[in-house]
């Protein structure tokens, strides 16, 4: 069967299938085979641990949604490269949720092992580490037996996809839940939206663009004493074996729309891309911008920009015509005989939130949930976007979904070198397309 054909595996919950859900939570709690302690979380006499590892702006976010679902919970476990940034999420974590978080000194981990004793003291872990870490951490919270939240993307090459989705599977026999951060898919407006379009509201999809179009992230200056491990830590966005280029860091959202709009993944894709702006030292190996052509199994294209300069028009959007109608997915408006808007509700929707208080029922209900899947497929699409415009060449999904190239370092330690680095004016080696090989 082509890989391409095979319909998506998101796994999240729509807000009637939600309600349903957690109306029959206790029916759920009686399946037979549960193991015992899924069985005493769904009855609701059990507290739920869980263990942050990566603890920077995102683990921090998402720690305080665990937090607030509604489940009796307690954050037990952080593990972090970096100290620093591990005492001050949890100082930033006690203040917002001071009954529900008890994490002892030794149970705080640092380093780069550190991750596994923080999964042995947790129910649920999240995953919120720079992405290049997802499929080593992903791996070993499945052998742990562990549910898991990891964000996105869940990996930046073709062995690291690899990884995830033999764990997913893994996780799948072991019942485990695993949540991915790909919000959207828990945001009303894109759900009821994308319901629409797979019922036919404007026919056949037959065209699509998405962008990520703004002015990019921080930088971090080299510090005096810093190894070169430190260095590219402190930057990950900027090293593609740590962010997988900006094309994997933002773009994923917006190619994963397109997915799921699509109900599959593209055959093939090629692209142009490159540093016009973000030329210096302090930019690591990134481009600025990337342009890229993906061909769906049904021969409609996709025309996905992404952008990090400053100054520039700016839109994160997706959109796609049909052959009765058009839609702007993002906005949630249908064009033609369908025409459609989506009501915004009176209260806003934090689809942060909704995305855990999905994860936290599917494990409370013992209900099937699994986003890893989808999560490596469309990370896969965005790095066979980023080996099209850093090649020069056509990419097809199987040539990236099996290249050998593994980014990661051959070592992780602090004394030890990436395979990028800097030349004496501090200048990283840059892909050139027509020369560069990346499959
Ligand atoms: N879904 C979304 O909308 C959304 C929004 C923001 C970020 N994210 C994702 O969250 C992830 C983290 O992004 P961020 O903005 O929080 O970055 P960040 O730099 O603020 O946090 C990353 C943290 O991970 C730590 N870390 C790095 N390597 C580690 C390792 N091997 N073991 C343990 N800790 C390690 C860092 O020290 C840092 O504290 C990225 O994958 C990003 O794409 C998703």
């Amino acid at each position: 069967m082509n890989e391409n054909t095979i319909p998506l595996e998101h796994g999240p919950l729509s807000r009637r299938r939600f309600l349903r859900t957690t109306s029959t939570a206790v029916g759920g709690a009686l399946v037979a085979g549960l193991a015992v302690e899924r069985a005493a979380h769904a009855a609701g006499n059990d507290q739920i641990k869980v263990a942050l590892v990566g603890c920077g702006g995102r683990g921090s976010g998402a720690a305080n949604q665990a937090l607030s679902t509604n489940a009796n919970i307690k954050l037990v476990a952080m593990a972090d490269a970096f100290r620093d940034r591990l005492e001050s999420s949890l100082n930033d974590l006690k203040a917002k949720h001071p009954g529900k978080v008890e994490v002892s000194e030794d149970h705080k981990f640092v380093g780069f092992d550190a991750y596994k004793q923080a999964f042995a003291a947790a129910d649920v872990v999240v995953l919120t580490t720079p992405p290049g870490f997802r499929p080593m951490h992903f791996e070993e919270a499945v052998k742990q037996g562990k549910h898991v939240f990891m964000e996105k993307p869940v990996a930046v090459d073709g062995p690291g996809v690899r990884r995830v989705l033999a764990a997913a599977e893994e996780a799948k026999k072991k019942n485990l839940k695993v949540g991915v951060g790909l919000q959207r898919h828990h945001q009303p407006g894109y759900i009821e939206t994308v319901k629409r379009l797979h019922d036919g509201a404007i026919g056949d999809i037959v065209s699509m663009r998405c962008y990520w179009n703004d002015g990019g992230v921080w930088v971090k200056p080299r510090q005096p004493g810093q190894t070169e491990m430190e260095y590219q830590m402190r930057n990950w966005y900027y090293f593609v074996w740590l962010s997988g280029d900006h094309i994997c860091e933002q773009h994923i959202h917006n190619l994963d729309v397109i997915n799921w709009v699509k109900n599959g993944y593209p055959v093939k894709c090629h692209g142009m891309g490159g540093r016009q702006v973000r030329t210096g030292k302090d930019y690591g190996e990134i481009y600025d911008h990337h342009a890229v052509e993906y061909e769906y199994a049904d021969g409609s294209r996709l025309a996905s920009q992404c952008r990090h300069i400053r100054g520039c028009w700016s839109s994160v959007s997706e959109a796609v015509v049909g052959t009765t109608g058009s839609c702007d997915v993002n906005s949630h408006i249908i064009r033609g005989a369908n025409a459609w808007r989506y009501k915004k509700p009176e209260m806003p929707h934090d689809p942060y939130q909704q995305e855990h208080d999905d994860l936290f029922a599917a494990i409370r209900n013992n209900t099937p949930f699994n986003e890893a899947f989808n999560g490596a497929k469309s990370s896969l699409t965005s790095v066979m976007g980023r080996m099209a415009t850093y090649s020069g060449q056509v990419i097809e999904w199987d040539k990236a979904l099996n290249s050998e190239i593994d980014v990661m370092p051959k070592r992780i330690a602090w004394d030890a070198l990436p395979q990028s680095l800097p030349d004496k004016d501090g200048l990283y080696p840059i892909a050139i397309p027509g020369v560069s090989q990346t499959v």
